[in-house]
């Protein structure tokens, strides 16, 4: 299967999937920001990359319609959003329903949008984390595949949250794009259905679990 990664910056998630050897073929990674960080980093792992520079449209629809054309252009089996800081069109979203993935720096569907760190911190919750999910029109509010969990710290702030959540979006993201590209994971009917064993039990995906 081919595989896009949609990206707006630094990229470490982009990175650590590119470096988890998934089955299947990195066709391209897309940014809508020239300045992306994460641009070069592919490019040094010898992977295609492309920029639609959304200030170059005049409506999300023209935008949209643009990244759906090179996201196709690589024959995309999945698109894998990651730190993609761009709200898309519904008919955008519908087109990969059921092959679009997020990951989101919270446990949804607590704090979703952005700033979720001091969201989190505002709200004094004890646990935080990442989660991720199948795209749909709802802002990150589609069927969640997997969560990670990190304790909150006294004395932690924005920065030390969202470094401690980083570490665990890495591995988990990993491994649900390992799942889709095996064919175990997908939606139906709206529901997540992942076939054969799995490590994670209960709510949480413990941090440990890789
Ligand atoms: C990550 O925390 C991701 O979950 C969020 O934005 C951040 C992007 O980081 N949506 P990176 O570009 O993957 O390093």
């Amino acid at each position: 299967m081919n595989y896009v990664i949609l990206i707006s910056g630094r990229g470490s998630n982009m990175e650590s999937l590119l470096d988890a050897q998934l089955p299947g073929r990195c066709a391209a990674v897309i940014s809508n920001r020239p300045e992306a960080g994460g641009l070069a980093t592919a490019q040094q792992r010898g992977v295609p990359t492309a920029v639609i520079d959304h200030r170059n449209f005049a409506s999300r629809e023209e935008f949209d319609a643009a990244l759906a054309a090179e996201i196709d252009r690589h024959g995309a089996d999945l698109v894998l959003l990651a730190g993609f800081m761009r709200i898309l069109t519904d008919g955008f979203v519908r087109r990969y329903e059921g092959r679009m993935l997020n990951i989101h720096p919270s446990l949804l569907p607590l704090f979703p949008g952005i700033k979720t760190h001091a969201q989190a911190l505002a709200a004094g919750v004890r646990l935080h984390g990442c989660t991720v999910h199948f795209v749909t029109p709802a802002l990150d509010g589609g069927p969640i595949v997997a969560q990670a969990a990190v304790p909150v710290m006294a004395g932690d702030d924005e920065a030390s949250l969202a470094a401690r959540v980083l570490v665990e979006e890495h591995p988990l993201y990993a491994r649900v794009a390992r799942w889709f590209l095996d064919g175990r994971l997908r939606l139906v009917e709206g529901r997540v259905q992942l076939d054969g064993e799995t490590p994670i039990t209960g709510a949480l995906h413990a941090p440990d679990v890789r």
